[in-house]
Order: structure tokens, then sequence, then C-alpha cells
């Protein structure tokens, strides 16, 4: 079995920045799969079903554009509600888990269904407010027109939606090490994830 790092934790806490910064350091893949429910939601928005849809995914639909809008985001966390759905995604997230080499994998459910074998499992987490101006500030320098009020209301929604759901629900796993990047840097956040996982590794 590969080593495996599980990154877990609500909208736009960080996980991609400290997930692809841990992944460069120590040589491991990544995957975030927060695309592959963006993917599906995508679809549903063009017209598809949405199981169909989970069961039709190719890894380039991961490549398409457009899928880090927060309309696109809003269909994600309403399509990753459906079991059926999720189960459609397993085997692709555990065969990306299991690539010799070593492999890092964020999202929601990563520590707690997805790999609880992980030999790492951090949940990055940050204040809800401190978490809507970053995903504000990252959408309006990709051109978006958004409001800091919508950015907010849409993290609030989707953390409400994937904590509540019944399957996978977003929470920490019982041995995950938390790291709440409210105050801090970039580099302080990728410092801690990179710490944990030397501590692991041995
Ligand atoms: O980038 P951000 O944190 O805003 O979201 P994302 O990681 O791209 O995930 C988009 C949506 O997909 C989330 O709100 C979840 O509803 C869903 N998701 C999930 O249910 N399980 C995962 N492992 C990853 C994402």
């Amino acid at each position: 079995m590969g080593f495996t790092v599980a990154i877990d934790g609500p909208a736009a806490a960080g996980k991609g920045t400290v997930s692809k910064a841990v992944a460069a350091h120590f040589g491991f893949a990544h995957l975030d799969t927060g695309l592959l429910y963006r993917a599906v939601g995508r679809k549903v928005i063009e017209g598809a079903d949405r199981l169909a849809a989970a069961k039709a995914l190719l890894a380039e639909d991961l490549e398409a554009e457009g899928l880090r809008t927060p309309e696109v985001a809003q269909a994600a966390s309403q399509v990753a509600v459906d079991p059926e759905v999720r189960a459609a995604l397993v085997d692709f997230q555990r065969a990306f888990a299991a690539r010799a080499g070593g492999a890092v994998l964020d999202g929601r459910d990563i520590g707690t269904v997805i790999c609880p074998e992980a030999q790492v499992k951090l949940f990055v987490t940050a204040s809800p407010e401190v978490r809507a101006e970053r995903r504000y500030l990252e959408l309006a320098a990709t051109g978006h027109e958004v409001t800091r009020e919508e950015v907010l209301a849409d993290v609030i929604a989707r953390d409400e939606r994937d904590s509540e759901r019944a399957t996978a629900p977003l929470r920490p796993a019982e041995d995950a090490v938390v790291i709440d990047t409210s105050d801090l840097s970039i580099d302080d956040a990728v410092a801690a994830a990179i710490a944990a996982i030397e501590a692991r590794r041995g």
C-alpha cells in the first residue's frame, strides 16, 4: 500500500493550497476530490442525470474549464448528498490513494470514509469569515463578479449541507490533526502540515 495523506475540511479552508504544497514537498501525487463532485454538479446544471454523470465520469472531466464557480460549487454540494453518487466515485479515489510513491487527497470524507487507513489525516479549517474572505479574493482575482456577502452565504450554505448530510458528513476523523488556519500565513499552514506528516512518517 502507498503512503496516503488525507486532508479534509470545510469550504475554502486552504485545503487546496496546503495539499499542493505538501504534495510538491514530498513528491506525492495530489487529487482534489472536490473536482469530482464539481464535475458531476456541472453536468447536472447542463441537464444530465446525476448518477449517470457520476458513473460516466472520466479523469479528463476534472480538467474542464469553469469548475471553480460558486454555481458549480453549490451544484456539487447538492449532488454530494446522494449516497449513490458518492458510491460511484469511491473506486477512482481509492485507486488514486493506493498509487505507488504516495498520494495526497483533499476533500470532506477522505480520512473518515475513502481512506480510513491513511497514514496521516489532517483537518484544515478556519473561521467562516476568514474562509469567505479568502474565497472572495480568489474569485475576484479570476474575474468572477461576486460580493463578499454572496460568498459568505455560499460558504455557510455548503458547510451546513456538507455537515448535516446522512452519508459521509464533513467531520474530522478521530485521529486527525486539526490545523486552524484562521491566523496562519500560507507558509505557516504548510509548515504545520509538513510537520504533522513528518511526525507520522518516522
Ligand atoms: O474548494 P472548496 O473547499 O470550496 O470546495 P470543494 O472541495 O471543491 O468541494 C465542493 C463540494 O463538493 C463540497 O461543498 C462538498 O459538498 C463536495 N465534496 C464532498 O462531498 N466530498 C469530497 N470529498 C469533496 C467535495
